[in-house]
């Protein structure tokens, strides 16, 4: 964020750095158009000196409104009779709408729709979302699944993935307004997780929120070179995993086991979303009692707390395996 809005204030300057030469060119090219605005300044400056001696004068003026027009009209065709365009004295916005500051409103600032689609952006290139044209609501494919049934249910998988669909896009659809702010994932290799998880982000992303996507070993080996480099600056993925509305870690338990670093930098990240009432979705191929051996009590607390969390259990037939077979 800092970094865009720092882009932001970079291209403002360069923009007003521009209109000062372009100014200064059709100053020396049109001498004419120096001296309409040299009365334009002369007048104010009179004024200015008027309002201080007399502080009782109000100072709205009529007169003062119509010069400006006037001459801002005369200015345009100046410019237009000698071969520039109209707005050559303007400063050019890239988005009118919060004249690249990023945020509009008067009172209450809110975040412009061009800098949330910026955020939108960034995190797809930095986070591992390049999948989404090929992962989402649209291209789930239920034919993917067997129709054999699950001895867990009263269910084909097929059927169960259906449901399991339905569920979450029910969930997208609350979005950001569940009450219960984290998934887990649980189940065993190709069975559609990550490709659901998938679903998820890119629906969230749709809805101009920010999501970082990101595999648990990547995750832990990230924060553990930033521990080890001490480089006193957090990297912007550090800053996300706490700011990002939906933080999405897949495959956890393949991540590097060390000590206790992993456990507490995952309850420090668990805890801080948990205060901040940001959601956080986990897939993981651990079962539920590994999970417990895993991680420590109070990771597992926070993970296993189903007033905050839903758990989903994948089951079946891993479907990498079917494609081979057929
Ligand atoms: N609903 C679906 N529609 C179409 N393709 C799917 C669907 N679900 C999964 N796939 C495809 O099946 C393969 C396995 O799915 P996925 O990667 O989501 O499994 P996983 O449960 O995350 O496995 P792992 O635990 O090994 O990470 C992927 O190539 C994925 O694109
Ligand atoms: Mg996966």
């Amino acid at each position: 964020m800092k970094e865009i809005l720092r882009e932001y204030d970079t291209y403002r300057q360069e923009q007003q750095e521009a209109l000062k030469q372009r100014e200064m060119e059709v100053m020396s090219a049109l001498p004419e158009l120096a001296r309409l605005r040299h009365s334009l300044v002369t007048y104010l400056a009179q004024k200015a000196r008027t309002l201080i001696l007399n502080p009782d004068i109000n100072p709205a003026d009529e007169q003062e409104e119509n010069l400006a027009k006037d001459i801002s009209k005369k200015e345009k065709a100046l410019l237009m009779e000698n071969g520039y365009p109209k707005d050559y004295l303007t400063l050019h916005y890239r988005c009118p709408a919060c004249r690249d500051t990023g945020y509009v409103g008067e009172l209450v600032k809110e975040k412009c729709k061009c800098l949330i689609q910026k955020l939108v952006e960034r995190t797809y290139s930095f986070s591992e979302l390049s999948n989404l044209d090929k992962e989402n609501f649209n291209t789930f494919d239920p034919d993917v699944f067997p129709d054999t049934p699950l001895p867990e249910s009263n269910m084909t998988q097929k059927e169960y993935m259906q449901q399991m669909k339905a569920v979450l896009w029910e969930y997208q659809e609350s979005y950001p307004h569940n009450p219960r702010k984290n998934l887990l994932f649980t189940g065993k290799t190709g069975l559609g997780k990550t490709f659901l998880l998938n679903c998820l982000a890119k629906a969230i992303l749709d809805k101009g929120c920010t999501v970082l996507k990101v595999t648990s070993y990547n995750l832990f080996e990230h924060l553990f070179q930033s521990v080890i480099s001490s480089s006193g600056e957090d990297s912007l993925m550090k800053e996300s995993i706490f700011e990002v509305d939906t933080l999405i870690i897949d495959d956890l338990g393949t991540e590097t086991r060390r000590n206790n670093f992993t456990a507490e930098e995952l309850f420090n990240i668990l805890n801080e979303r948990y205060l901040n009432q940001k959601h956080t979705f986990l897939s993981t191929n651990l079962s539920l009692t590994d999970l417990r051996e895993y991680y420590s009590d109070r990771v597992t607390s926070r993970l296993f707390d189903t007033q905050n969390t839903i758990i989903l259990r994948f089951m079946g037939q891993d479907i990498r395996l079917r494609g081979k077979r057929t």
